[in-house]
């Protein structure tokens, strides 16, 4: 591990208002899915740690971070300004991560919650010397795109795992890292990864029984609305495909930074609203979105876009 390297000012470093501003890629299906298998484990008192290999700016951290039980300990680990080991990695870092710093994360991170996670500054082929075996219930593989990386990762997460614990591997099917791919499916046919669900840039599965995740999941996309889902075989092994079309996305990390209502005026001394700057449309109600808890702003939000689709009917 290696001390933070950065050298922005405290003015240059992020201040997210909502986990949308924070730099990274975390979409509704998969926010619903990590959402979904840390509750699911929760209701069970599956209790365990979490383990991100991967964390850029912070924004699937962040979200993880929310979900963190008593007493669990969260670990993420990420080169973030630190020298890659290898010249294909230093390439990747360059192409894809130019602008990552450590403190944007940690900035990032504690505008959301009040502690950061255990932070592990260095390659991810060191993660078993700071994480003990079978204790993690749900590990995030997001880290080098690189075959030979991605591989050690899943052997790594393998140990590190408990006996129902889940691994999410990032863009298991994209164009531009066959890599994930090829590490992803050869763990399914020679390492005893065994599928769960799919989405459209993660791939879900556990070295345990994925049979009671199947079904409780099954359950779950079929009581919520929004989520299209099929069921497909692999090598005669049910996986499910699914994809969040019009559900709402889970509950939101709040941050700390959060739009605050601007303080009432007397009448007497409030401005006149500028010609240049036109007043909202509807101030009362924005003011009044931003003062409720996420749950019942996006209620709101959902429910004002049905009445307006009606209207346009
Ligand atoms: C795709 S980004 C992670 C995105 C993040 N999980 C999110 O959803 O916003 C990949 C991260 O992996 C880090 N990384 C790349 N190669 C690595 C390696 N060999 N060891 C540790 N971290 C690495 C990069 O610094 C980068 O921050």
């Amino acid at each position: 591990m290696t001390a933070p390297t950065a050298d922005q000012s405290a003015e240059q470093l992020p201040r997210p208002t909502r986990l949308s501003d924070v730099k990274g890629w975390l979409f509704t299906t998969d926010q619903l899915l990590f959402d979904w298998f840390l509750a699911h484990q929760r209701d069970r008192s599956a209790s365990g740690d979490l383990l991100e290999l991967g964390a850029y700016m912070g924004k699937s951290a962040i979200f993880l971070g929310a979900r963190l039980g008593t007493g669990e300990r969260f670990t993420v680990c990420d080169l973030f300004d630190s020298p890659a080991g290898d010249d294909s990695n230093s390439q990747e870092m360059k192409r894809s991560y130019s602008t990552l710093t450590r403190r944007a994360f940690e900035a990032n991170y504690l505008s959301f919650h009040d502690e950061l996670p255990t932070v592990l500054q260095g390659l991810t082929s060191i993660i078993r010397e700071h994480v003990e075996d079978d204790t993690v219930r749900f590990a995030h593989i997001d880290a080098s795109h690189l075959y030979e990386h991605v591989h050690a990762d899943i052997l790594a997460v393998r140990e590190l795992l408990k006996d129902d614990g889940v691994v999410a591997l990032d863009d298991y099917r994209a164009e531009h890292c066959p890599g994930v791919a090829a590490a992803t499916w050869q763990a399914v046919a020679t390492e005893g990864l065994r599928p769960i669900c799919i989405s459209g840039t993660k791939f879900y599965g556990t070295w345990g029984d994925p049979g009671p995740y199947r079904t409780a999941l099954l359950e779950w996309i079929k009581a919520t609305g929004g989520i299209w889902h099929e069921v497909q075989y692999i090598n005669d092994a049910p996986i499910i495909r699914l994809s969040a079309k019009t559900a709402a996305e889970p509950e939101q990390p709040v941050s700390r930074h959060r739009a605050k209502p601007a303080a009432k005026r007397p009448a007497a001394t409030a401005p006149k609203a500028s010609a240049a700057r036109p007043a909202p449309r509807h101030p009362a109600r924005g003011l009044a979105l931003d003062l409720l808890p996420p749950i019942v702003t996006r209620a709101l939000v959902n429910a004002r876009r049905k009445r307006k689709a009606t209207a346009g009917r």
